[in-house]
């Protein structure tokens, strides 16, 4: 297994998980800026928890180095806040659902961080 992909030797999985990430740190920023618990809030809620289902559950079929990696327990760790946080809002609990909306998106922006390490392949393209 290569160390790494260029991104133009990235399988389609590997698109739709970055895709799935771009689309999912630019709605998640406008879900939490807007008002919250309007219609557009839980539609637009929806779709970015889909997405980040996605982008989690996806991440296991990558492995980058031929192993499973430390940022897989990431993954596990996003998947358990996103239905803690529907459990939360499903049970009328407000504080519970933005506390584990707000550790999921910062856990998107901090595995987005992660991928510019100089050895992953955002890393090279972004740093040569
Ligand atoms: C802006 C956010 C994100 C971007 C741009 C991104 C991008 C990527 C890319 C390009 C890869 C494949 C190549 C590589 O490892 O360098 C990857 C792998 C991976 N991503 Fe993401 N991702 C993001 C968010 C996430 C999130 C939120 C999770 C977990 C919930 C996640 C979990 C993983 C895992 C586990 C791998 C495999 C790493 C390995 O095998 O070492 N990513 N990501």
């Amino acid at each position: 297994m290569p160390a790494i992909y260029t991104i133009d030797q990235a399988p389609p999985h590997i698109l739709l998980h970055l895709v799935a990430a771009l689309a999912a740190i630019a709605l998640g920023g406008v879900v939490l800026l807007r008002q919250k618990g309007t219609f557009a809030h839980r539609l637009m809620g929806r779709v970015w928890v889909g997405l980040m289902f996605v982008i989690a559950f996806g991440s296991f079929f990558i492995q980058a180095r031929g192993h499973f990696s430390f940022i897989h327990v990431l993954s596990v760790v996003t998947i358990v806040t996103l239905l803690a946080a529907i459990y939360a809002i499903r049970h009328n609990n407000v504080r519970a659902h933005k506390i584990n909306m707000r550790i999921a998106y910062a856990s998107l922006c901090g595995a987005g961080l992660f991928t510019l390490l100089p050895y992953r392949m955002l890393g090279k393209l972004v740093f040569g």
